[in-house]
Formats: C-alpha cells, structure tokens, sequence
C-alpha cells in the first residue's frame, strides 16, 4: 500500500529548538503544534506587508513561525496575559524589530484597540475566541483570516467546553460576511476569511 503523505513540517524556524527547551523548563505545555505553526508561517507568507495579531504569545512557539513566513515589511503584534511566560518568548524574539510584544488582557486589549484592521489573527486565548469574538472578527481586514485552533477536545477542558466550542463554530460559519472552512487536522482549526465583497 501506498503510505500517506508524511504532514510533519520540513522547515522550522531556529529559534524553536530554544523555545521548546525554554518551555519545557518553565512547565509550559501549551505551544502551538508543528503542523499549526507551518500554517501559521505559510498564511503569513501570503501577506506580504501584512498586518499580523496573535492572542495568547505563549512562549513564543506560534510568534516565532508567524515571523519566520512575514516579510521585512510585515508587523505582527502578540498579547499574553501571563508575564513570566512571555518573557521567554521576548528573550529569544524581542530583538526583531517586526514583533511588537504587549503584556495584559487580550480582552482589554481587543476593547480599546483604534488602530487600523489585521490581515491575519491567530486567536490562540479565550479573548477572540471564546470572549470578545465579534470584538476580533472586526479586526480582521477585507479578505483577511482569522485562524482558531485547539477546537478538538484537549486534556482539562472545563465543564461545559464541547458546547462552547460547538457556538463558536455555528457562530463563525453563520456569519455572512466570513467564509469558514473547519479543519480536523492539528489541534482542530477553523479557518475563516472575511469576504472581500461589500
Ligand atoms: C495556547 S497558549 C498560546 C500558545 C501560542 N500562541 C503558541 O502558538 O505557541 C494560550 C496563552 O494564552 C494566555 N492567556 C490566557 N488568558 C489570556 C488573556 N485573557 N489574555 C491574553 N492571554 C491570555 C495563556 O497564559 C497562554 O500562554
């Protein structure tokens, strides 16, 4: 029989092996996967010049694949609630000067956020996901994609979760103006882009 191809990315981006051992050491576990992080990368790649948010930095793992797709001209902005963790992703990432790193509530953030739309939004935390959705599908530019991952069922989920997933996707792909597409693949991803059309 013919195996099936082999999605493991091929190229990652150098700084992920830090990462990786970084947050092994401070017990973090909730990095995006590699195959996420590809996507995540190649979307950026289709916007060159392209206005780039990311809700929940994490240790740095889904910043530092965005940054490896995006151009020099591309700026990506990444809010994380937890100080100490993103410090580590500000001790490997912070000396490129595409990334603008913010420490606070994606919420709060979302709630006071004036400045022009993105073209990409990787809402990886409650806030544009689960909180403050209509907040951050605003956000997203004409023919920009907001990208939602860990949409299947993850160890420590709370009571309740599986339904709260199942309105975020009903909500999304009711919308007129995005076009969604789920996808069963990683950590479970809806993909959804705002249509272009007024
Ligand atoms: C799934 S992890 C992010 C992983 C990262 N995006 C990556 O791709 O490697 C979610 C992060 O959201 C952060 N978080 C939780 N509540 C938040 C909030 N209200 N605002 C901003 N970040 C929050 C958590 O501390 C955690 O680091």
């Amino acid at each position: 029989m013919i195996p099936r191809m082999d999605d493991t990315p091929s190229r990652f981006p150098a700084s992920v092996t830090a990462l990786r051992a970084a947050a092994r050491e401070a017990g973090f576990t909730r990095s995006c996967e590699a195959r996420t992080g590809s996507l995540l990368a190649t979307l950026a790649a289709a916007r060159p010049g392209g206005r780039i948010l990311e809700l929940g930095t994490g240790v740095g793992e889904g910043t530092a694949w965005l940054l490896s797709g995006m151009d020099s001209a591309s700026q990506l902005v990444t809010i994380e609630l937890d100080e100490a963790v993103q410090e580590v992703a500000r001790r490997q990432l912070g000396s490129d000067p595409r990334v603008s790193f913010v420490a606070g509530d994606g919420g709060a953030w979302l709630r006071n956020f004036d400045g022009e739309p993105f073209d990409l939004v990787f809402a990886d935390t409650w806030p544009g996901k689960f909180t403050h959705l209509q907040r951050a599908l605003h956000l997203v530019a004409p023919g920009g994609t907001s990208l939602i991952d860990d949409l299947d069922p993850q160890p420590g989920w709370p009571a309740g979760h599986a339904a709260a997933v199942e309105r975020l996707l009903t909500d999304l792909e009711e919308r007129p103006d995005f076009r969604s597409v789920r996808m069963a693949w990683a950590s479970g991803l809806l993909m959804a882009v705002r249509s272009a059309r007024t």
